[in-house]
């Protein structure tokens, strides 16, 4: 089984951008551990980061037909704008779930809306890192992997 992993704008920083609120683990570590995650679950990732809100479109578009049975999603700053992304999630055919490692709803009013989230299966945020790790594990279990 094949999930894709995607993050959005600004977390290609990740390590070095307010570590008092991201942490000190860079994108290429979460990656790493994501992967390992994965692999014990007889399942693989393909990890990938764009600061472009049509690139994540068109990742989103095209990943059903390149075979991936759903997506691990930091949208980063996008969560709170994009009807775009909304519109490619919904259209995307595949579950979606939305991960942050702050969290979101106990930071500054303007964060407080997922623009995403009605789109999305569900949503991890507040854990770090491991924001993306128990994304994994609940969309490996929501499509019943091993
Ligand atoms: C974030 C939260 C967003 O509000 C913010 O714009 C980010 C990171 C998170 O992972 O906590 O870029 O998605």
């Amino acid at each position: 089984m094949k999930i894709l992993v995607l993050s959005g704008p600004n977390l290609q920083r990740l390590g070095k951008r307010e570590p008092e609120i991201y942490g000190h683990q860079t994108l290429d570590e979460v990656h790493r551990d994501v992967a390992a995650l994965a692999q014990t679950r007889d399942a693989e990732v393909d990890c990938r980061q764009s600061n472009h809100e049509g690139t994540l479109v068109d990742w989103l578009g095209d990943a059903q037909d390149y075979g991936f049975s759903g997506v691990v999603f930091n949208p980063g700053a996008y969560t709170h704008t994009s009807y775009a992304l909304y519109d490619a999630i919904r259209g995307c055919g595949l579950p979606v779930v939305e991960v942050h490692l702050s969290n979101p709803d106990a930071r500054e009013e303007f964060r407080r809306e997922s623009k995403l989230a009605p789109a999305c299966l569900g949503r991890i945020a507040g854990f770090g890192a491991a924001s993306y790790r128990l994304g994994l594990v609940g969309l490996l279990d929501h499509l019943g992997s091993a």
